[in-house]
């Protein structure tokens, strides 16, 4: 299982050139452009320091190649094992320039309206809205939609922008882009905004500056928030079909979950009649649900907007592995579903109507592990080596949990399997 690290330590020999090659951001240029600017005045006062300002600048730019060199190296890596150029124009920024989605009033006609609490008024608003503009974007992910076959397993982390910790212990545990029992795991954090003001500026420029390390994330501009996540896995859903159609796999899920993504390969190239052309929708499935009356809860959901007195059976938000196939046919679905704004239900309406069902997966637990003996560790690592996925987990101990996986022998002869 050392794969991942070997996979970034050995690239294959195109993508050194492929570094050398588009090593500068435009950003880049641009603070190098700015930065001798700044320094051609101060030569022109001060002939004498010359040499010293050339030494500077020099050691500057041989500095800043090399602080460079390892993120820029990644983010190529992970286009593509295959030799095939880059089109100068398919790494562009792609911003759709939809008009303003303007608030629907009319909606103040639906009786009770008065009533209900404020997030759920501007949902109603606002529900109509399916197409925001992008703020960040990296349409190659999966080195085009032709090479997007050959990405093996897609991980969809819904993140805040504010949450950085996170992302940051995701990149570097279970969600490390990597070649995997010689499969290809590929990352995309998914973002609206947040705040308003310098707050949502600050927060929009963290996602920037990590967009140029990292090269994972898709941020569009909606309000991120709790009621508007069925808004961005469907803008997802979108996203994908136009840059990634022939991802095998997705796993889509919270950014304070577990995953065992190794177990996640393993478990997925055992499908004998799967290989992402069919239908795949599995996690931990909630049976003859309700929709939530109850005006005190996160959940509520009122008769106004969902007039049925049941959901049908879904897999819980907190993640949930799915085909390519699979996601295809929520996004076709989704265009005549109405929104409703709880996320897991509303793909489990899409796969209603398509006629396919989720199925449970006894590794996935987004309702956390309960481990019966309270004197346990609860963090052991023998209760989750055979999970696929648990909620919820913190930085720390997610780091931790994946190392200690990791480790070359485990010994867990001592501690109950779950
Ligand atoms: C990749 O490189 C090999 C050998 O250098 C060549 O035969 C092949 O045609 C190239 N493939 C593409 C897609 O450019
Ligand atoms: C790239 O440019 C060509 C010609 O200008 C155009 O036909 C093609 O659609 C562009 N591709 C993308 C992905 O924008
Ligand atoms: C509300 O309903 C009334 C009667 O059905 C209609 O005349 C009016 O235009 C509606 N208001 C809006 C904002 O759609
Ligand atoms: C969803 O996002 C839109 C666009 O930013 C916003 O107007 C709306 O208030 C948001 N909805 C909720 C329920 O937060
Ligand atoms: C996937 O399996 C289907 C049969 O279920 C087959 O037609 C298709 O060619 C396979 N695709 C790949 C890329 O192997
Ligand atoms: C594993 O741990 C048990 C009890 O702690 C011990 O008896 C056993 O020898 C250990 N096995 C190995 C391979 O270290």
């Amino acid at each position: 299982m050392g794969g991942a690290r070997k996979a970034f330590t050995s690239p294959p020999p195109n993508t050194l050139q492929m570094w050398t090659s588009s090593r500068l951001l435009p950003s880049d240029t641009m603070l190098r452009n700015s930065f001798r600017h700044a320094m051609e005045r101060k030569v022109s006062i001060k002939v004498a320091s010359v040499g010293f300002i050339l030494c500077f600048m020099v050691v500057y730019l041989s500095f800043e190649s090399f602080i460079g060199t390892k993120p820029n190296f990644l983010q190529i890596n992970l286009r593509k094992q295959k030799n095939s150029t880059i089109p100068a124009n398919q790494s562009a920024t792609y911003t759709y320039s939809w008009p303003k989605c303007e608030r629907d009033n009319s909606v103040t006609n639906i009786s009770g309206f008065n009533s209900l609490p404020g997030h759920l008024k501007d949902f109603l608003y606002y529900k109509h809205c399916r197409h925001f503009p992008m703020l960040l974007d990296f349409p190659d992910k999966c080195g085009g939609p032709e090479g997007s076959a050959d990405v093996f397993l897609l991980l969809v982390i819904k993140s805040l922008p504010g949450n950085y910790d996170r992302r940051e212990v995701l990149r570097n545990t279970w969600a490390k882009e990597r070649l995997q029992n010689g499969v290809w795991i590929r990352r995309l954090f998914i973002s609206g905004t947040m705040d308003s003001g310098y707050e949502k500026k600050k927060l929009n420029r963290l996602l920037e500056m990590e967009q140029r390390k990292y090269n994972d994330i898709l941020q569009w501009d909606f309000y991120d928030s709790f009621f508007n996540l069925t808004l961005k896995q469907i803008l997802f859903l979108e996203w994908m079909e136009r840059n990634c159609p022939h991802v095998r796999f997705m796993l889509n899920g919270d950014d304070d979950v577990f995953a065992n993504t190794d177990n996640m390969i393993l478990y997925l190239k055992s499908l004998w009649n799967n290989n992402g052309s069919n239908h795949l929708f599995t996690g931990d499935v909630i049976y003859n649900p309700r929709p939530i009356r109850n005006p005190k809860s996160k959940y509520y959901i009122p008769v106004q907007v969902h007039e049925s007195n049941s959901y049908p059976a879904y897999c819980g938000g907190g993640g949930f592995l799915l085909s390519g196939y699979t996601a295809s046919i929520i996004y076709k679905m989704s265009h005549s579903i109405p929104f409703l704004p709880i996320d897991d239900v509303y793909m489990a309406m899409c796969l209603e109507k398509a006629g396919v069902r989720p199925k449970h997966h006894l590794g996935i637990r987004t309702a956390g592990l309960h481990i019966p003996d309270r004197k346990a560790d609860q963090y052991d690592p023998c209760f989750y080596r055979d999970m696929l996925l648990v909620h919820r987990f913190l930085s720390v101990n997610m780091y931790v949990m994946w190392q200690s996986l990791h480790e070359p022998h485990i010994n867990c002869s001592h501690s109950t399997k779950m």
